[in-house]
């Protein structure tokens, strides 16, 4: 009998090691460096090319492919490993003053002839360590006890800043060794990733670092890939040819490892003392949350001369910075009635300064979180951002309440309708279940019409709630009867902005069939669940037809999602939408993405245009099989400046990216569509 690998055609043998050569250095550039040099089009056709050779040959499947980054089978658990040498974890230094004291402590263990600190970040992630063997990855450890963690392997593997194969195997590290260091959300991710939560009704994560271990954490590999996990690695045991740390660091760059940029090699505490006052205030221009900086001796003889006590080293200290914690003032506490009649308590604020932005108002979520930390109005408050971005009272201060304040009740009635709340049993939230609640219609109207549902540019909540007040719409098929008349009665309209508005609404008339499922605002269906339901349905009559069984077989459908969305297809209500939307002359675009002159490349709009709106513009793009993107990188192919043009315009220069002024822009969408 033959083994497996025997029957491999040597040509495919030989294609496949190429490919996975071709695609970790893409990857790489990609990744770990963000500096690609082929369109996401062309990387995907390589991948796609190893892929289906691998699955044609199963032999050809190494474990370090690129293509096991997508996430292996599940675990049942995960098994404990021991680590080389034990983790350990830092002293912390909480003032300039504890710094002093630190160096001092060093120089007096060192007879004074440590010279050189490293200053780096501190990144509030998860501490990992990465076994590699032979320039391979063998194994990813998390930290555990310091002496003992869980082995985390095959999720680990499908992070993409994490080299299967080392770029300089015969380089300066060792054979074997162990590489410390974080894995982390980035903010915008965690943002992401709770906004899909609350959307879901599930809990969200409090922070980046408790939504990284949690990816981490994951039993299914394929769950933990698509949270979009970042690393930073800084240490490195044992150390090789390293004489001090800023080595061991150029090191893991060189190897392929993702090292964070932003560390300086210092050489007096003025120095040192700087470094924190800098990073102090430009944290909070970072994509990922940093803690502190932890600064180390630099000579690594000298780390080992200062030693180790008590599980913590002597020659590094991390340094943290003040918690960005403000006081301000409760003046409010008026509850929101929400697209789907949920009723959601707000903290109207004091203005305050926090975290690199002015907060006015901060959500309560539910009532129970009102009761548990007892939040009164008049009540003074200790505010932070959670993860650095979304503001979260932390605590009431009870010393500074204000006397005879009274605990704050949840409304029984809607305050929009009147209308009775209820909250159900399993719930945490009290909902209005009037249907023609005029808050919910306009919430409902409002994330119709917003970016990530139907994107009609102008018509934001001043014109929606004039538009229901004034009974020209009560439902999102009525918006695409509004006149140019009807709009000119409103405030805020003149002949051009009514005409402008009327077009752009008429526009979107045909839209791609997740944007339009989004639009619906079912109860937990996001843009995720939208793209899963198009997927598989193709268009929404079939999706209309669907029953909770149907739903239910649905990969990446749960239970609760299928009954919601059968319950929302069925009802009267759903059902007129739908109905009504058909009448009013709007569809579904065919989902799958145009080719042509344009596929692979990423055009970005800033500004405004004179010629047509934005969306129009998007669609041509996309209809020539180009992707309107909406930031700018290096593989952006080009950005289009209209009239007053954005910070894009400036990044696309900076970056070198080709800019298009409006004229050139439409010679070649009429040059290329002549072509088609
Ligand atoms: S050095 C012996 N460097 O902060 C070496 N740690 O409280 C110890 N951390 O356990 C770690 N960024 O999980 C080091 N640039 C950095 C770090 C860093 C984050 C974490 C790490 C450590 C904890 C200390």
């Amino acid at each position: 009998m033959t083994t497996e690998a025997a029957t491999v055609p040597a040509a495919a043998r030989a294609r496949a090691a190429e490919l996975r050569g071709v695609v970790d250095h893409h990857a790489r550039q990609y990744h770990v460096l963000d500096a690609p040099e082929i369109t996401d089009a062309e990387y995907d056709r390589l991948f796609r090319e190893l892929l289906e050779l691998e699955t044609r040959y199963p032999g050809l499947q190494t474990p370090d492919s690129p293509t096991q980054r997508v996430g292996g089978a599940p675990l049942e658990s995960f098994t404990k490993v021991r680590h080389r040498t034990p983790m350990l974890s830092l002293n912390n230094a909480f003032s300039a003053e504890e710094v002093r004291d630190f160096v001092r402590r060093v120089e007096r263990g060192t007879d004074g002839a440590v010279d050189s600190y490293v200053c780096e970040l501190k990144i509030d992630g998860l501490a990992m360590s990465l076994t590699y063997s032979d320039g391979e990855y063998v194994r990813a450890a998390t930290r555990g006890n310091g002496v003992e963690g869980e082995d985390v392997t095959a999720n680990v593997r499908t992070i993409r800043s994490v080299p299967m194969k080392l770029r300089s195997p015969d380089g300066p590290l060792p054979r074997v060794f162990e590489v410390r260091g974080e894995v982390y959300l980035p903010k915008a991710a965690f943002a992401a990733l709770n906004a899909r939560l609350e959307e879901a009704g599930k809990p969200t994560y409090a922070n980046p670092r408790n939504a990284a271990a949690g990816a981490v954490r994951q039993l299914d590999p394929t769950v933990t890939a698509k949270r979009g996990l970042q690393t930073f690695m800084y240490h490195l045991d044992p150390p090789g040819t390293a004489r001090t740390q800023d080595e061991v660091l150029s090191a893991l760059d060189t190897a392929g490892f993702r090292v964070n940029p932003h560390r300086r090699v210092t050489h007096s505490l003025e120095e040192i003392l700087a470094f924190l006052d800098e990073w102090g205030e430009r944290r909070h221009d970072l994509d990922y949350e940093t803690d502190g900086v932890v600064i180390k001796v630099a000579a690594l003889g000298q780390q080992a001369e200062l030693g180790t006590i008590s599980r913590s080293p002597r020659w590094a200290i991390a340094y943290k910075f003040p918690p960005e914690e403000k006081e301000t003032v409760v003046l409010d506490i008026p509850v929101f009635v929400g697209r789907t009649g949920a009723v959601t308590p707000v903290a109207m604020l004091e203005p305050v300064f926090v975290a690199g932005s002015t907060v006015r108002r901060c959500t309560l979520h539910n009532e129970d979180e009102v009761a548990r930390k007892d939040v009164r109005i008049g009540d003074t408050v200790v505010l932070h951002k959670a993860g650095d971005v979304i503001p979260e009272i932390v605590r009431v201060i009870p010393e500074k309440r204000p006397r005879r304040t009274k605990r704050w009740a949840p409304p029984q009635h809607c305050p929009a309708c009147n209308s009775e709340l209820v909250r159900e049993p399993g719930e945490a939230v009290r909902r209005c279940l009037n249907p023609l609640c005029p808050a919910q219609r306009v919430e409902r109207l409002l994330h119709f019409a917003s970016r990530g549902a139907m994107n009609i540019e102008g018509l934001g909540p001043a014109v929606i709630e004039q538009l229901v007040e004034h009974g020209f719409v009560t439902e999102a098929a009525d918006l695409f009867g509004v006149t140019k008349e009807q709009l000119l009665t409103l405030e805020g309209f003149a002949d051009r902005s009514a005409e402008k508005l009327v077009q752009s609404i008429e526009q979107r008339k045909r839209v791609p069939l997740p944007r339009l499922i989004t639009a619906l605002g079912m109860r937990h269906v996001g843009d995720h669940t939208a793209e899963v339901l198009a997927q598989h349905f193709g268009t929404l009559d079939a999706l209309a037809a669907a029953t909770s069984e149907e739903l239910l077989a649905v990969e990446g459908i749960g239970e609760v999602v299928a009954r919601d969305v059968a319950a929302w297809l069925q009802s009267d209500e759903g059902r007129e939408v739908l109905a009504n939307l058909r009448r009013a002359g709007v569809e579904a675009e065919h989902t799958e993405r145009a080719s042509g002159p344009l596929s692979g490349q990423t055009w970005v709009l800033t500004g405004t245009l004179d010629s047509m709106t934005r969306p129009e513009a998007e669609d041509r793009i996309r209809a020539l099989g180009g992707n309107p993107g909406s930031s700018v990188s290096r593989k952006t192919h080009t950005v289009v400046a209209g009239a007053s043009p954005g910070s894009k315009l400036e990044k696309a220069r900076r970056l070198g990216v080709r800019v298009l002024e409006e004229d050139a822009f439409l010679a070649a969408l009429e040059e290329l569509e002549k072509q088609r």
